[in-house]
């Protein structure tokens, strides 16, 4: 077989570890696929910019068309992020037949089924493990090691930047803007990392997993979203007091052919597995009706462990073009889509308030809780410093999200409440 050649797009963080991997790992290359692997061309914005990794400067361009219109590029790797434009890349890399890999879940989230589409019916494989959870081995493992099972649940971390600074803010106490600085330096973060603290990677991710994992399309709208940027220290103070950690847990769960996925900051108890899950670690917890509970953990982020998901796809298409099936291993949704509504999802949550502090306040409040058949597995009251106030923190048990929201909408409306300072869902002891 002849050598095969690679375009990239992109040389920043992940890009540069492709480049590392391989030129270091050339004989494990060589081994599992029987040719010598090239890069050809490296498409960048800047050329004149100092780079992570020693390239051959000929091999720069900022020509996208040097790449998507060489014919002499068998594969295309996609690390240069972005939507609209990397889509028509991509777009124009499998109709020329190339085959393609990319870290980019911006674009799988939004345009996956299309470009999927396109890359099969031009004989061409798109890989992108990279996407969700970074060096782990996930959308893989349920694709294929998980294929003859029934997913009804999977739920974990799936932001690196987000678990690093609550790691930090949690641990150590640091400042939120110092450590998102940090993460940003180590290159956990997107380029606007405001997709990382909002939520929106996270839940671009959840759908990509559910959509494997339920074999149903789901699109980004259909995650519920709640980010890390209103996260106080007195917060992370209560959770510590009442036994917890905060996470920003990822959840898609299956009943009867109903889902549901949200991505939010929970309260996770201390012995929790994902309350041991820190920095820019990810984990993902996978049930399956006849494996049971299985977990993969590792890297979420980070140029060697994602380089390590792209170069393991590139395997996999040269491994295809051996055989001669490129194009061959996409699975077309089993299920409609079928999301379940507020009265079906169910959790704890824990809340915060700031209440006059009269005689009657805290049974009113309970009464509110109690006409929607909730009740409280913890309470807290202490006086605030401001001597009419007091502050109340509760852990419910389990309740319908229907009956919590318009439980929200009645402590919201009752003129004794001053302000609902936080709420937040909490997860019991197990994973399940
Ligand atoms: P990055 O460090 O910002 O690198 C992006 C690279 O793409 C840079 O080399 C940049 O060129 C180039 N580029 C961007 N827009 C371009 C354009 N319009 N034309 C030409 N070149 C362009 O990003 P990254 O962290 O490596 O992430 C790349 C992709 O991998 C993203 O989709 C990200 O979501 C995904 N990902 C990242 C991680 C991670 O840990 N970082 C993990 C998993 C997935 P210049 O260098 O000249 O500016
Ligand atoms: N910004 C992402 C994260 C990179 O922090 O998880 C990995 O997808």
């Amino acid at each position: 077989m002849k050598a095969i050649s690679i375009g990239l797009l992109g040389l920043g963080t992940v890009g540069s570890g492709v480049v590392r991997i391989v030129e270091n790992h050339q004989d494990k290359l060589m081994h599992q696929i029987g040719c010598p692997v090239h890069i050809k061309k490296i498409l960048v914005k800047d050329l004149s910019k100092e780079r992570g990794v020693v390239v051959d400067r000929s091999l720069l361009t900022t020509d996208a068309n040097d790449i998507l219109e060489n014919p002499e590029i068998d594969v295309v790797i996609e690390v240069m992020g972005g939507i609209e434009q990397t889509r028509e890349y991509l777009l124009k890399a499998v109709r020329n037949k190339k085959h393609v890999v990319t870290a980019n879940k911006d674009l799988m989230a939004l345009y996956g089924s299309e470009l999927l589409t396109e890359a099969t019916a031009n004989h061409c494989d798109l890989f992108y493990e990279a996407s969700v959870a970074g060096g782990i081995p996930i959308l893989r493992s349920l694709v294929e090691g998980l294929a003859s099972d029934r997913i009804t649940k999977m739920m974990g971390i799936v932001n690196g930047t987000t678990n690093f600074i609550l790691t930090k803010m949690s641990k150590y106490g640091s400042p939120y803007e110092e450590v998102l600085k940090e993460a940003q330096e180590l290159g956990y973060a997107e380029s606007d990392p405001t997709a990382d603290v909002e939520g929106l990677d996270a839940a671009r991710k959840m759908a990509i997993l559910a959509t494997l994992g339920f074999s149903m399309n789901l699109d980004l709208d259909d995650v519920k979203v709640k980010g890390i940027t209103e996260i106080t220290e007195e917060d992370l103070d209560y959770s510590k007091k009442l036994g917890y950690t905060m996470k920003l847990i990822g959840i898609a769960s299956r009943c009867g052919e109903k889902v549901e996925v949200s991505v939010q900051p929970t309260l996770l108890p201390e012995t929790h597995p994902l309350a041991s899950v820190n920095d820019e670690y990810n984990a993902v917890y996978v049930y399956g009706e006849a494996v049971g509970e299985t977990m993969f953990y590792g890297p979420g982020a980070g140029s060697l462990p994602t380089a390590t998901a792209v170069v393991s796809d590139l395997v996999g298409v040269m491994k295809n073009m051996r055989l001669g099936v490129n194009g061959r291993s996409v699975v077309a949704p089993q299920y409609k889509k079928n999301l379940k509504d507020a009265s079906e999802i169910f959790s704890k949550y824990f809340v915060r308030l700031h209440v006059k502090d009269e005689v009657g306040v805290f049974a009113n409040i309970t009464s509110i809780f109690s006409e929607h058949g909730v009740s409280f597995e913890k309470i807290l009251q202490l006086p605030l410093k401001q001597k009419d106030l007091a502050e109340i923190v509760l852990v419910t048990h389990k309740a319908s999200l229907k009956d919590y929201e318009e439980i929200l909408q009645k402590l919201n409306d009752y003129e004794m409440v001053k302000v609902i300072k936080s709420t937040y869902r909490v997860e019991g002891d197990g994973a399940l």
